[in-house]
C-alpha cells in the first residue's frame, strides 16, 4: 500500500495497492500492460495536479509517468519540439520562452506534466496546447500498440479531447510534439493579460511573467507558502451553455439582486452560437462567497472556482463542498457545472453526477 496524498495537489486520498515508477517509455507501456493483463485497474499519475483521489484509496495499480526527454528540430518554418509525457510543463514553457520560441507562453505557471495537457486541452489567457500540438504519441491499451495520433484525430475542444471522451481509458500518453514559432509574437487573447502588460513591450518573457503574476495572484500557482494553492486548479470547467440558459441565468441573476443595475452577466461566444459562462462568477453570484468552508475543504479565498484542502481535508468533505457549490449554482441560476479534474478510487467517474 502506497499513500497517495503526496502525489496529488490537493494533499487528499489514501493508498494506492501498488505503484509503479515509469521512467521509460517501455517501462510505461509495461506497467499498463502487465495490469491490464492481470485486469487490474489503472491509473496513469503524472503530477496529481488536477486529481481527486477518494479517501479508501486505489483498489489497483497507479503507475507514476517519470519518463523524460525534450528533443527540437526545424519542420520548414516551425520549430517542433517532441518532449516526453513525464517532462514538467512549466519548466518547458519557460526553456521555450527562453529559446524565442512563440505557441505556449501563455501557458506558463500550469502544474504537472506534459503527458496531461492534450487530454484535457490545458489552456488558459487565450492559448491552449491544441494551438501548437501537432503529433500525440500514446499506447493504445484497446489493440496492444503504439500509435502516432495527428492532432486533427485528437478530437479538441475547450478542456476537451478525444483522451477525455470517447476513448476514455484507451491511450496513454507517451509522447507530445508542439510545433512553435522561432520569434514569434507573444499571444495577447484576454483581456486580463492584456491589461497587466500596458505600458511594457510585450515579449514572449513579459507575458509569460505576467501571467505567472495573474495566476499567482489567484492561487493557481504552487506554492508551499500560500495556502489558497493546495487545489486541483479550477474545479468546474466554465459551463457552456445554449442562449436561453444564458439568458435565463442572467435573469435570475437580476431578479435575485445578485447583478445590480448596469452590470451584465460575463459571457462569451462558444462554437455553434452556444455560450460560454464564468463559472467562478456564477458560483459567486448563487451566494457561495470566496472562503467559504465545509470541514477542511474550502472555496479559495483567492478565486471562487478552486476548491482547497485547508489542511487535513478528506475527499468526502471537498465532495461535499463541490455538491454544494453546484446545487446553488444549479437552483439559483438554472446552470449545471461539470467538475474538471480527474477522480480515482471513485465508484463512478464522475462521483458528483446524480447527486
Ligand atoms: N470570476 C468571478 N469570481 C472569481 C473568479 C472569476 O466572478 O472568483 C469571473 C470574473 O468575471 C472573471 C471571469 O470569472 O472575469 C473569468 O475568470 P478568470 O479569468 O480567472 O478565468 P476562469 O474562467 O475562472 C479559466 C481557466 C483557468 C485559466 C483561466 C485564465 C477553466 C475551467 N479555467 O478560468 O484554468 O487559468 O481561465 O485563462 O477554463 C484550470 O483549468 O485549472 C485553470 C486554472
Amino acid at each position: 500500500m502506497v499513500p497517495l496524498e503526496g502525489f496529488t495537489t490537493l494533499r487528499i486520498g489514501g493508498p494506492a495497492r501498488e505503484l509503479v515508477e515509469a521512467t521509460t517509455e517501455g517501462d510505461l507501456i509495461d506497467a499498463v500492460r502487465e495490469a491490464d493483463e492481470r485486469g487490474d485497474r489503472v491509473l496513469v499519475l503524472g503530477g496529481g495536479s488536477n486529481l481527486v483521489v477518494a479517501d479508501a484509496g486505489f483498489d489497483g495499480r497507479v503507475a507514476r509517468v517519470a519518463t523524460r526527454g525534450v528533443s527540437l528540430s526545424r519542420e520548414g518554418e516551425r520549430v517542433a519540439v517532441r518532449a516526453a509525457a513525464g517532462e514538467p510543463w512549466d519548466a518547458l514553457v519557460a526553456r521555450l520562452v527562453d529559446e524565442g520560441l512563440a505557441g505556449v507562453e501563455c501557458l506558463a505557471g500550469i502544474p504537472g506534466l506534459v503527458g496531461a495537457t492534450p487530454v484535457q486541452n490545458v489552456g488558459a489567457y487565450g492559448q491552449e496546447v491544441s494551438d501548437t500540438i501537432t503529433r500525440v504519441r500514446a499506447w493504445d491499451r484497446r489493440d496492444g500498440r503504439v500509435v502516432e495520433l495527428a492532432a486533427g484525430q485528437c478530437d479538441f475542444g475547450y478542456r476537451d479531447s478525444l483522451f477525455k471522451r470517447d476513448a476514455r481509458d484507451r491511450y496513454v500518453v507517451l509522447a507530445v510534439t508542439f510545433a512553435l514559432r522561432p520569434g514569434g509574437a507573444p499571444a495577447l487573447r484576454y483581456g486580463e493579460l492584456t491589461r497587466a502588460l500596458e505600458g511594457r513591450d510585450a515579449t514572449l518573457a513579459t507575458v509569460r511573467d505576467a501571467v505567472v503574476s495573474l495566476r499567482r495572484a489567484k492561487g493557481m500557482v504552487l506554492d508551499a507558502g500560500d495556502p489558497d494553492s493546495q487545489s486541483a486548479g479550477s474545479f468546474f470547467v466554465n459551463p457552456v451553455v445554449d442562449e436561453d440558459t444564458a439568458r435565463g441565468a442572467e435573469a435570475r441573476a437580476r431578479a435575485s439582486g445578485a447583478l445590480r443595475e448596469g452590470e451584465s452577466m460575463p459571457r462569451f461566444a462558444a462554437p455553434g452560437g452556444r455560450v460560454k459562462l464564468a463559472a467562478g462568477w456564477l458560483i459567486e453570484r448563487a451566494g457561495v462567497a470566496k472562503g467559504t468552508r465545509l470541514g477542511n475543504a474550502a472555496v479559495s479565498q483567492k478565486h471562487s472556482l478552486a476548491l482547497v484542502n485547508r489542511g487535513g481535508a478528506t475527499a468526502r468533505e471537498l465532495l461535499a463542498l463541490a455538491a454544494m457549490v453546484r446545487d446553488a449554482v444549479r437552483a439559483r441560476l438554472g446552470v449545471t457545472l461539470t467538475p474538471e479534474p480527474v477522480f480515482a478510487g471513485f465508484d463512478r467517474d464522475d462521483p458528483l453526477a446524480s447527486g
